[in-house]
């Protein structure tokens, strides 16, 4: 297996693998180049649900999976005798979701007679910034938010050492996001569009609260995040204008809840950075796409004297780069491949980079 990869003149070609949540994503990464990135999306099929309906998810894998890998390999001009290895998400995830893709994967890596790699979609999140501003600084602090997972993690090796410091101990932030859309009268998934109604607000109109950051809470939670008490506080102050007749600013509503989340997220980032003396931080999954927190992470990491690396939003959320570029890296650090009897496994710890 992998006979090309030895070759000096030739960095092997990664085909990525993506199909965690509603995103079947396959991507062809060279080094740290993407050179194809193709997505296909269930997300109108779970609209009218308010949230992702997992058969459904399976069934759209299994039916966009050809065409999106054959959108890949066009607009790469590659065809697939030229992949040296594939490297597929492992989990976390939804269990029959992951399962589609990694079966594919594993024919894939049979039938092309190339090393496979089950990698952990997370970790996938911060890799793919390296597409973009090239390897990861060593150490690196790394802020991951996404619909499922809120986690500060210490970088020291993407390929070989990484160490959850805090998670969010309930909602998480991007889920608190989707919660409060629905509140508001926003479709799903609410992010975005939470993102684009507070553009118009004030966000010092309400004092919403700043979960674990006082008191007894915040000494035995001072890296961890809990967004549910902010969720229901809004939901509280809709519900009791509504009550009172009253006409609610919604814009301000949104600005203040968002605010709230962007306030905890980046004063907790900048302790995890200064306490471990960490002059680097990654910005990670879907909620990094949010206007706000970028902005915010950029006057505070300037501030504070760190050097802050944002993966353009178009890599933010679920795609194959992800998965496509960790296995680069992993090949680049010579890891071993995975066995070919690996399972999906939707809780895989965030700390297992490859299983
Ligand atoms: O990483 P991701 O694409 O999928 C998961 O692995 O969960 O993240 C999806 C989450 C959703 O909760 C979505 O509402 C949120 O990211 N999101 C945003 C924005 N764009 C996506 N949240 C806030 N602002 C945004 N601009
Ligand atoms: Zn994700």
């Amino acid at each position: 297996m992998g006979t090309k990869l030895g070759d000096a003149e030739h960095l092997p070609v990664v085909l990525g693998v993506e199909s965690s949540c509603d995103e079947t994503g396959f991507a062809l990464v060279q080094g740290n180049k993407l050179l194809a990135n193709a997505v296909a999306s269930s997300m109108e099929e779970h609209i009218i649900f308010g949230g992702v309906v997992p058969e459904v998810a399976s069934r759209a894998h299994l039916q966009s999976l050809v065409a999106t890998l054959e959108e890949c390999l066009a607009e790469a001009k590659m065809n697939l005798k030229q992949i040296d290895a594939i490297a597929v998400t492992a989990g976390p995830g939804l269990a029959g979701a992951l399962m589609v893709g990694v079966a594919a994967a594993k024919a894939f890596a049979l039938a092309l007679d190339v090393p496979i790699f089950g990698v952990n979609h997370l970790i996938g999140h911060i890799a793919v910034d390296a597409l973009e501003h090239g390897p990861l600084p060593q150490p690196t602090m790394a802020l991951l938010v996404s619909g499922g997972h809120s986690n500060l993690l210490l970088v020291q090796d993407i390929a070989r050492d990484i160490t959850s410091l805090g998670a969010s101990i309930d909602d998480a932030a991007g889920e608190a996001y989707d919660k409060v859309a629905r509140v508001l009268g926003l479709p799903y998934p609410g992010g975005p569009h939470v993102d684009a109604l507070a553009t118009a607000g004030n966000s010092a109109a309400i004092a919403f609260p700043r979960g674990l950051m006082a008191g007894k809470d915040m000494q035995k939670h001072r890296y961890d995040f809990s967004f549910s008490g902010l969720k229901t506080a809004v939901w509280r102050h809709v519900t009791q204008a509504q009550q009172r007749g009253e006409n609610l600013n919604l814009s301000d509503v949104a600005a203040s809840f968002q605010e709230a989340v962007v306030d905890v997220l980046m004063k907790k980032t900048i302790w995890a950075c200064q306490e471990n003396n960490v002059k680097n931080l990654l910005l990670g999954g879907g909620v990094s796409a949010n206007s706000r927190l970028r902005a915010v992470a950029q006057e505070r990491c300037a501030a504070a004297g760190i050097t802050l690396r944002i993966p353009p939003a178009k890599l933010c959320t679920d795609n194959g780069a992800m998965a496509a570029a960790l296995g680069s890296q992993l090949l680049q650090a010579q890891a071993k491949p995975s066995e070919l009897n690996f399972a999906a496994d939707s809780s895989l710890p965030i700390e297992v980079i490859q299983v």
